[in-house]
């Protein structure tokens, strides 16, 4: 995609945002914090007003007109997520978010302390204190920016290895993982494979069944939806076999009184969704996933790639910056950036403080949950820029020019 074709994109986009309508310095916003959470488009912010002016009833429980109208709304984003990512309905159990979805997969696999996990090291918190807990963490070695040692990941399964575990895009480094080759590799061993799909969902077409993967876990906020609430999919295999999950209203189909039985659940995936569920946050993710759809992935994608290379080949050129996983081809990275700002003065978190009073830019600074990566590679915090397709060169240009001033 040209740099034209890019701007003209974003720039048809981008009053579907109000957020992007504000000042920040005295000029307009530069979000560039995709990867922390993106800003919602009207058609989200409307789908969320709309319930609670319209239909603000319980789901799954009313009888009313009210009530069968959120429900309708709610089943529906139920299926528009599902066919996102290529899923039917029932094998996606509703969680919290990516977080949750992943805790779920340790609990369910019910894993022992010796049983293995094999994730790389670089892995967000999400997909790393899990296997502290649950199992034995094994983390695949990472070069010194971070990227991980794919090659190694056949040495690393052993007959205690009990699942593995990847980020589809890694939130530091942008890189896309071979997933295709990893799952080939554990499920040769007959391992099954999770997949934190956190950065990836908005970004790339991601299909549950062409990955072939175990297990998929996603957020709606990193996602143009509202936060709080996510997804856990599955095969229905795997929902039947694991355990119970948290439980209460909802998830049961009796509770008979004491001496008479106990409680019968539901099938899943209802049976691990105790509780009300995150009802308008749901209805939001359905109406962004339906957003991102009328603008076609594939365009979302074609975006992603001509940004990255223009975000990483900028940053590139300054000198006194040094940007992880430079080298790694825009094909093989989503339009996101983790780099080092040379200020002696200053830490990088005080440059993104920076980019923002400034310059009006909002970026990332810090660890990025990502503690291990930068231990490894002796990163003393980075700061972190993630457009979207809302994004345009010139936002890019803005990052370029204060980063520039602040590098020299
Ligand atoms: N997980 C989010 C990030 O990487 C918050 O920034």
């Amino acid at each position: 995609m040209s740099h034209e074709a890019i701007n003209d994109l974003a720039r048809r986009i981008r009053p579907e945002f109000p957020l992007l309508a504000q000042e920040v310095a005295g000029q307009g916003v530069v979000f560039l914090d995709n990867a922390s959470t993106t800003p919602k488009p009207r058609s989200v912010i409307s789908a969320v007003t709309a319930y609670y002016e319209q239909c603000s009833a319980n789901v799954h429980r009313g009888v009313h007109k009210l009530g069968a109208e959120s429900t309708r709304r709610y089943d529906e984003a139920r299926l528009e997520i599902a066919s996102l990512v290529g899923a039917r309905p029932d094998e996606l159990v509703m969680v919290r978010g990516t977080t949750e979805a992943i805790n779920l997969v340790a609990h369910g696999l019910d894993l022992g302390k010796d049983d293995e996990v094999v994730f790389p090291a670089s892995e967000h918190h999400a997909n790393w204190i899990p296997w502290r807990l649950h199992g034995k963490p094994v983390p695949m070695a990472i070069d010194c920016d971070g990227v991980p040692q794919w090659d190694t990941l056949k040495s690393l399964i052993t007959p205690r290895t009990k699942l593995v575990a990847i980020g589809h895009v890694s939130n530091v480094t942008g890189a896309i993982a071979p997933v295709e080759e990893v799952v080939a590799v554990a499920h040769e061993a007959g391992i099954p494979v999770l997949l934190d799909a956190a950065q990836s969902l908005s970004h790339l077409p991601v299909d549950v069944k062409k990955l072939g993967v175990d297990f998929l876990a996603g957020s709606s906020h990193k996602a143009f939806g509202p936060s709080g609430v996510g997804f856990l999919y599955s095969t229905r295999d795997w929902l039947a076999r694991f355990p119970l999950y948290q439980v209460g209203g909802g998830m049961v189909s009796l509770n008979e009184d004491i001496g008479v039985g106990g409680f019968t659940p539901r099938d899943a995936p209802f049976k691990f969704e105790a509780g009300t569920p995150a009802i308008e946050a749901t209805i939001g993710f359905g109406a962004a996933v339906r957003w991102m759809r009328a603008i076609g992935m594939d365009h979302v994608r074609q975006h992603d790639v001509a940004m990255a290379k223009y975000l990483v080949d900028g940053l590139s050129d300054i000198p006194g910056v040094r940007v992880l996983a430079a080298k790694l081809p825009p094909e093989r990275r989503i339009a996101l950036a983790t780099f080092v700002v040379d200020a002696p003065s200053m830490t990088q978190e005080n440059v993104a403080r920076a980019l923002c009073d400034m310059f009006g830019v909002c970026v990332s600074g810090g660890f990025h949950c990502t503690h291990v990566l930068h231990a490894r590679a002796k990163l003393a915090g980075t700061v972190r820029a993630s457009p979207h397709v809302f994004n345009t060169t010139e936002d890019v240009d803005r990052l370029l020019e204060g980063v520039r001033e602040i590098a020299g």
